[in-house]
């Protein structure tokens, strides 16, 4: 039995990540570390019982984190916990420095202490910084982020590979695009266009809507992970990509057409701060030494995103008629 630590595992990515690991291993127990913030949801899990155990306990919290090492024989950690929203990053960059950093040196340190056999730190296409019209970040890209989201995440990429040349410890990075999929927080773009689609809402699409991201549906990016956790090798990077690239404004249109929804509900907005113009990711790295692919294509993967948040109407409607209300209002109301 292999025990892994998985931090975040009630948010969107470290869900899809342990319900798949649990479906698919039965060799495996996981203990998963969350405090709960906003963007988590115990429903996201619900079912998981087996091989399973939960902590409520906040990575930043070190005397908290040392106990769910002393109380657990570990053998690998996965960190997913992390404030994960560039808007609210932009409103509030305190908090990204507690979690995002202090709490990926708190479990670097206990990792080390503890003999952990690996630690695979999830880092993301952002810290590159912005691409313009051509050209792609590779593994070999300086790292440029540009807004205080990618910034905290960038310095937590820094301190894990800092463990790794100074005290050798047995650190993976992975580096992934953006990601979709179902049981994601309606305040990414798409959860938010596909709800507000469906209650015939604006859709607040910033700036020139021309921003390119390149996505990838949840369950590529899972498998991504799975082989790095296996194949990788330590002190490495390894970038995880859709080979989907698209404008904003063209998810949004394929999204309104899928839903007979009228293009009318686009309303342009106040451009975000520091927007980032374009990301893409080389992922030839993971490709050539470990066969990595991306199964969805964005059509089929947007499709089948659409169909589950029809189908789980009652995940989006509690969370709609929580917070989520007070931060929409705050961040859309007079944009
Ligand atoms: P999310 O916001 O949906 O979930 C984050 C989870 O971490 C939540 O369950 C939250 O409660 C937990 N958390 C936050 N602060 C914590 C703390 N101090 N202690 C313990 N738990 C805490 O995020 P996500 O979209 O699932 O992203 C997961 C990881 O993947 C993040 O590290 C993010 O930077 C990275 N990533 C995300 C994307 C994307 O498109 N969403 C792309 C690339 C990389
Ligand atoms: P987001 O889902 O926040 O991911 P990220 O900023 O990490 O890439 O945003 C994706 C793109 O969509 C980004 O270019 C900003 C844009 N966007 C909007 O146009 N309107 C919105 O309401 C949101 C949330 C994002």
């Amino acid at each position: 039995m292999k025990t892994y630590l998985v931090t975040g595992g009630f948010g969107f990515i470290g869900s899809n990540f342990i319900r798949y690991i649990l479906d698919e291993q039965k060799d495996v127990f996981i203990i998963n570390v969350d405090n709960i913030t906003y963007a988590a949801n115990p429903e996201n899990l619900s079912g998981y019982s087996t091989n399973y155990k939960f902590y409520k306990t906040d990575i930043s919290d070190k005397t908290a984190l040392s106990k769910v090492f002393n109380e657990n024989k570990i053998d690998c950690v996965v960190n997913f916990a992390a404030e994960s929203h560039v808007d609210r990053s932009i409103a509030d960059p305190g908090i990204f420095i507690k979690t995002n950093i202090e709490g990926t040196l708190n479990l670097l340190e206990l990792s080390m202490a503890h003999n952990i056999g690996k630690f695979l730190q999830i880092s993301t296409d952002e810290v590159y910084g912005s691409l313009g019209e051509t050209g792609k970040f590779s593994e070999e890209t300086c790292v440029s982020p540009r807004s205080p989201y990618s910034a905290s995440k960038a310095g937590a990429d820094m301190l894990a590979m800092s463990f790794f040349h100074t005290y050798n410890m047995p650190v993976l990075i992975s580096r992934c695009s953006n990601n979709y999929g179902p049981y994601q927080f309606p305040e990414k773009l798409m959860p938010l266009v596909i709800i507000n689609a469906i209650n015939d809402k604006d859709i607040p699409l910033y700036g020139d809507g021309k921003n390119i991201r390149d996505w990838i549906h949840v369950s590529d990016h899972v498998k991504g992970i799975c082989l790095v956790l296996d194949k990788g090798k330590f002190g490495e990077v390894y970038n995880i990509g859709g080979d989907s690239e698209a404008e904003n404004i063209d998810i949004i249109t394929y999204i309104l057409n899928k839903l007979n929804k009228p293009h009318s509900l686009i309303k342009y907005v106040k451009d975000r701060q520091g927007h980032d113009r374009r990301y893409a990711m080389d992922f030839h790295k993971i490709n050539g030494e470990m066969g990595f692919l991306p199964e969805y294509n964005i059509e089929k993967g947007i499709d089948s995103t659409i169909n589950w948040y029809i189908k789980n109407e009652s995940w989006w409607r509690k969370i709609l008629s929580g917070n989520y209300k007070d931060y929409y209002k705050k961040m859309y109301e007079n944009r």
